[in-house]
């Protein structure tokens, strides 16, 4: 375990060189590399992972694979870099000529002020270093997190296309910079030659702390020593960071959870899914289980913010941040998951559905950490809907998740959770009762929209009046139990 109250010195490869920093507890890639090392193509645009501009490329060994990922480097801790490859625009272009992917946005004229470009340049860089030749929605999805405000994106498109055309007639290899190869062969060696190490410094806001566990035991030691409203968890850091850079609200100790093995566990076991706190939502977006068994925590997930945001962040702290309107949650209250907490007083579970209190509040004691998010195997039917103004990057008005079970094409379980709709995401406990051994057909669908309408008060905020709110509420109705009765028809259910 290490704990710096002042300063950390990490090391890590930029651009195909080997750099050692000493870096502040509380600072973020971003000030790092724009502002301190001064690498301008990393550009600052929202600081709250809304824009891509500051997207950046990470990186390093998972599973005998190197893979690099683009992440927000206003979101991410720059203390976590230590260890890894990052690569900024700045290290694509080759003794002065532009690298492919500069070259086809410039030949497709797909930059006019340029202020995105860089950031588009970098989640194109991280795509086609994992696919040579993308589907149209995976280039989509690769640049959901990128907002151009003055190309537009069909020229941004053409150029993407234009690249997987040349990749394919050329080697694929034309992505990487020349000095990947060795950088990444050189990184399995360098983690373990060079410690981290903290280094005294006489420079501001001595009194944030960074602890970084490599244990359960570790972990219970840390938080015995403090109290709740002094620290913060980091993970992938989007949350935290977003009230440091928007907010200016300054935890005095962050303690980093991506170090603890057992926070890494995914698997299934009989007629669970096990997800450890620390383990990404991309990393649950291309996991079989989780593909095969949950699609609908699938579907909620691949709406959950950018490419760049999921590259980081966690289920756990989605949950934790209990947000009335997040989308893993809702989804979790729909498969009645079961939340497992570790404090310095041992473990207990709770079921998600006495998980949530109250408006950001939780069942979490000061000292309790969310250590596994156990999904239990068992309805025939998910579904998940989000209604946002947009695809990507965006809250939602309502969400809504739907399980149910099925017997001869009736009803004989279900759960239906809602959010933006109360304090908290919330499950209505009136609709199982009424869908139970039935059909859905058009009068259980206006029973159904009466019952969650009579339930629910929605409030008007920046993201739907009350009014619309209503709307929506009925319309997701509609979605979840026509889109069963089409899936209990399509295998043959019985209707009668
Ligand atoms: Fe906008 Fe980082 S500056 S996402
Ligand atoms: Fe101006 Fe994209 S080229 S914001």
């Amino acid at each position: 375990m290490e704990v710096a109250n002042r300063n950390y010195r990490i090391a890590f490869y930029l651009n195909g060189a080997l750099r050692e920093e000493s870096v502040r507890p509380d600072e973020t890639a971003l000030e790092l590399l724009r502002e301190r090392m001064h690498l301008r193509g990393v550009k600052e645009g929202c600081a709250e992972g809304d824009c891509g501009a500051c997207t950046i490329a990470i990186g390093e060994w998972n599973h005998q694979h190197f893979r690099y990922r683009a992440i927000n480097s206003c979101l991410f801790a720059a203390i976590q870099l230590h260890g890894k490859v990052v690569i900024t625009v700045e290290g694509l272009a080759d003794s002065g000529s532009l690298h492919l992917i500069q070259q086809k946005l410039l030949d497709n004229h797909a930059v006019q002020c340029g202020y995105c470009t860089p950031g588009i340049v970098m989640s194109m860089f991280c795509l086609f270093a994992e696919i040579a030749d993308p589907t149209e929605q995976q280039i989509k999805t690769a640049l959901e997190g990128n907002l151009c405000r003055c190309t537009g994106y069909i020229t941004i498109l053409s150029a993407a296309r234009d690249i997987t055309h040349t990749l394919q007639r050329n080697s694929p290899n034309a992505i990487l910079p020349d000095y990947c190869t060795e950088v990444a062969m050189q990184l399995q060696s360098f983690a373990k030659k060079i410690e981290p190490h903290f280094q005294n410094s006489k420079e501001i806001r001595e009194t944030i702390s960074y602890h970084k566990p490599v244990s359960y035991s570790e972990l219970t030691t840390v938080l015995s020593s403090l109290t709740r409203n002094e620290f913060r968890f980091v993970n992938g850091g989007t949350d935290v960071f977003v009230e440091q850079n928007v907010h200016r609200k300054f935890a005095q100790h962050l303690i980093d959870l991506s170090t603890i093995p057992e926070l890494k566990r995914l698997e299934r076991v009989g007629d669970n899914v096990f997800i450890g706190g620390a383990v990404t939502m991309q990393e649950l977006l291309t996991s079989l289980d989780i593909r095969q068994h949950l699609p609908m925590l699938c579907d909620a997930l691949q709406m959950l913010g950018s490419h760049q945001i999921r590259n980081v962040a966690t289920l756990a702290g989605n949950v934790a941040h209990a947000s009335p309107i997040a989308d893993g949650s809702v989804a979790l209250l729909a498969y009645g998951a079961i939340i497992e907490l570790l404090s310095p007083r041992g473990t207990r579970e709770i079921p998600i559905d006495d998980f949530y209190l109250d408006y950001r509040k939780t069942a979490l004691q000061p000292d309790e950490v969310i250590t596994t998010i156990r999904i239990p195997v068992a309805s025939d039917f998910a579904s998940f809907w989000k209604s946002s103004k947009r695809v990507a990057v965006d809250i939602a008005s309502v969400n809504s998740a739907f399980t149910a079970n099925i017997i001869d094409g009736r009803i004989v379980a279900c759960r239906f959770a809602f959010g933006g709709v109360a304090k908290t995401p919330m499950l209505c406990n009136d609709l199982p009762q009424l869908l139970l051994r039935r059909i859905p057909d058009e009068t259980v669908i206006r029973e159904c929209q009466d019952t969650v309408l009579r339930v629910f008060h929605p409030i008007s905020d920046v993201r739907g009046s009350a009014e619309y709110r209503r709307i929506l509420l009925k319309n997701h109705i509609r979605y979840h139990l026509s889109k069963l009765t089409a899936s209990v028809k399509s295998i043959g259910g019985n209707h009668e």
